[in-house]
Order: structure tokens, then C-alpha cells, then sequence
């Protein structure tokens, strides 16, 4: 078979978008668990009843969780520990509205942290994705949950 040195791996994935480099997509990923950890505390105060509350608490634990998973998983590839800095979060001035958004930003994660599982390299580190994914799932249905509470 011919061979062309442009068409090796290593060249192949230096010449990936962004996008598609999964230690950036990791990075992404890091900021993301930070974002939602900030934005969940914040809805957590903005909760009249102490049912919403607690529900929201779950996500926001995990959140952090999550964010000490990838940081692992970012170790574990590169021997690297890296932190991102927290991220701007918008504010709300109705519950509601930040809780029809949480949904979204839950199926979106699931959809990246897809993504990043199809690239890691072995069996341990996709199991803590699916981990971590099928949490997301969990929250999307908690935020769906909190909705009709709230919608009445
Ligand atoms: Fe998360
Ligand atoms: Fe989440």
C-alpha cells in the first residue's frame, strides 16, 4: 500500500479542528461542569420550596464530581493536572426560565460526553464517561420534573 507521511496519525490529528481533539473537548467538558455547578447554586437559592430544592442539590453535587472525573481522566491521558477557571454564568430573574434551559444544557452534555467517549482509548476511562453521561440523563429528567412543578 502506498504511503504518504501527510496521511499518518500523528499528522491526521494535528490537523483536527479544534473541535475535535479530545483533550480540548475535555476542557470544554470541564467548563461546562463548572458552569452548571455555579448555575445550579444560584437556582438552589432562587427555590421557594425546599421539593425543588433538594432536587436541584443532586445535580449540583454531581456537578462537582464531574468535574474531578474529567480533571482524572485529563491526568490520566496527558500526566497533566489542569483547572479551569470559573466561567461567567448568566442570571435569571425567573426559576423557571433558568430550569427550561438546565434541560437543554443536560441533553447537549450527553450528546458531547458521547462524543468524548467514542475518542477515549480504553475501557476504564469510557466506563467513567458513561458514568458520568448517565448522570447528565438523570439530571434532564430531575429538570423536567422541577418544570411541571414549577409550570402551575
Ligand atoms: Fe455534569
Ligand atoms: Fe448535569
Amino acid at each position: 500500500m502506498y504511503y504518504s507521511p501527510n496521511m499518518n496519525y500523528y499528522n491526521r490529528a494535528m490537523n483536527m479542528p479544534k473541535e475535535d481533539n479530545v483533550l480540548e473537548l475535555i476542557k470544554e467538558a470541564m467548563k461546562d461542569e463548572r458552569h452548571d455547578r455555579i448555575k445550579y447554586k444560584n437556582m438552589m437559592d432562587m427555590a421557594k420550596s425546599e421539593k425543588v430544592r433538594k432536587q436541584i442539590e443532586f445535580a449540583y453535587n454531581d456537578e462537582g464530581k464531574h468535574y474531578k472525573m474529567f480533571q482524572k481522566i485529563y491526568f490520566m491521558l496527558t500526566g497533566k493536572t489542569i483547572d479551569i477557571p470559573a466561567p461567567k454564568v448568566e442570571e435569571y430573574s425567573k426559576l423557571i426560565d433558568a430550569v427550561e434551559t438546565s434541560i437543554n444544557g443536560e441533553l447537549a452534555a450527553v450528546e458531547l460526553y458521547r462524543k468524548i467517549q467514542s475518542m477515549l482509548p480504553n475501557m476504564q476511562l469510557r466506563d467513567m464517561l458513561f458514568e458520568i453521561l448517565t448522570d447528565e440523563q438523570e439530571h434532564a429528567a430531575r429538570f423536567i420534573y422541577i418544570y411541571s412543578m414549577l409550570k402551575d
